[in-house]
């Protein structure tokens, strides 16, 4: 009998031992490989991707930035395009910024539309990784579009099937790139805006990066994607907080910066993990450097941005934002630490799945 009770009690703590270590295994795999995106299922590679593409390797070679209105800048951005393209474009007019009557809505098309569909209907008009360019004149602005993108897909597919027919219109060359975070950390927007800046610039020089939320749709044609002499702050009225300004310095959401800013103030802080402040820390970091934050008028700044359920804020969103004062030079573009595990060129968007080798402060 007592026998019995025994092998019963063996077997009984034996299995529960098998469930333990199998429960490590998968954890351990899991994150590795598990279906972190659905991008990834078919594209996620074993070794991690090296970016091959001639261009800068780290922000040492992109600092110093010359001058853009120098002639080294210019001449610059205009080899490489002489060397991507061919020449005979040069000869085009420059293009000119569109002319808009007294008001110009735009009305996004919230409904769900599979990003294969998504794909079918732009793709034929744009370049692949959601490249545009215009055909008829040479672009004054050339923008790269900053995505930081975790889990959202159906927002993505919203993004992307209305944020392509509005650039097209505005006659800048753009591009949209979609920076994904891997799981495992809290979402880091502002790293992986950082990270979008750095593999951008192994593509192009671009004169202006817009810092772009997946969930927020612009309303008013009107609101040009490009980058004025100061920092620019997109997304002012918003339908989630009534079309009205929160609070004078926000700069989060949408916000317009060009390259030589974005340098100049050692990009985003890569302290920030969870959600809240970055976007007021960048804002001490313009203030920092003398910059202001420019605005449209708030009938045209307007947005509309998709639902989702809230996310936790990071009850250390404050203290990070003091401590950032002091780090500008220390924490940012300089000291971003992170791993491109993928990377692919669909027809409407770039793809970057990022893994942030940077660690949050538990302290
Ligand atoms: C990287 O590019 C060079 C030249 O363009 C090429 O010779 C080399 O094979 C490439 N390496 C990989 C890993 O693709
Ligand atoms: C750069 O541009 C300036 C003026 O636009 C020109 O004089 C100079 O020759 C150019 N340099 C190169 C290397 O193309
Ligand atoms: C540029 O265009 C010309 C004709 O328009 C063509 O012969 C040439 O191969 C093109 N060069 C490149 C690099 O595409
Ligand atoms: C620029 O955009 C406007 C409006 O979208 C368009 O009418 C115009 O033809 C475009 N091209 C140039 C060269 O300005
Ligand atoms: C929005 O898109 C759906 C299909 O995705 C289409 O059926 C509908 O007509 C569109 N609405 C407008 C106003 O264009």
């Amino acid at each position: 009998m007592i026998g019995k009770v025994y092998v019963t009690l063996r077997i009984l703590l034996c299995a529960i031992c098998l469930l333990l270590i199998l429960n490590v295994f998968l954890n351990y795999f899991g994150e590795k490989t598990d279906i972190p995106s659905a991008f990834s299922r078919s594209n996620l590679r074993k070794q991690p991707y090296k970016s091959n593409v001639t261009g800068f390797n780290s922000i040492n070679e992109i600092l110093p930035i010359p001058s853009f209105a120098g002639a080294n800048a210019a001449n610059a951005s205009e080899s490489l395009e002489q060397e991507n393209k061919n020449i005979t474009e040069v000869t085009l007019p420059a293009c000119q910024e569109p002319v808009y009557e007294e008001s110009s809505p735009f009305v996004p098309n919230i409904t769900l539309e599979s990003l294969d569909v998504v794909e079918e209907q732009l793709g034929p008009l744009l370049e692949s990784g959601g490249a545009f360019k215009p055909k008829d004149c040479n672009a004054r602005h050339h923008v790269a579009i900053v995505v930081p993108f975790r889990d959202r897909y159906a927002h993505l597919s919203i993004f992307l099937r209305n944020m392509h027919p509005f650039l097209m219109k505005q006659n800048i060359t753009y591009r949209i790139f979609i920076i994904e975070q891997t799981n495992g950390q809290s979402f880091n927007r502002a790293a992986l805006m950082n990270v979008g800046f750095l593999e951008a610039m192994k593509l192009y020089p671009w004169d202006c990066f817009i810092f772009h939320d997946v969930d927020l749709l612009p309303l008013d044609n009107r609101n040009l994607y490009t980058c004025p002499r100061q920092p620019r702050h997109m997304s002012v009225a918003v339908d989630e907080f009534n079309y009205r300004l929160p609070y004078r310095t926000i700069f989060g959401g949408v916000s317009a910066m060009t390259r030589e800013h974005f340098v100049l103030v050692n990009g985003f802080s890569n302290s920030f993990f969870g959600w809240g402040a970055e976007d007021d820390d960048m804002s001490n970091r313009l203030r920092s450097a003398n910059l202001f934050i420019a605005r449209y008028p708030i009938n045209i700044a307007r947005y509309i941005m998709l639902k989702h359920p809230k996310e936790k804020a990071n009850p250390k969103r404050y203290e990070n934002l003091v401590n950032g004062m002091h780090k500008i030079g220390t924490d940012g573009l300089n000291s971003i630490k992170y791993e491109i595990y993928s990377y692919k060129s669909y027809p409407t968007f770039s793809w970057y799945y990022a893994e942030l080798k940077i660690t949050e402060q538990k302290s």
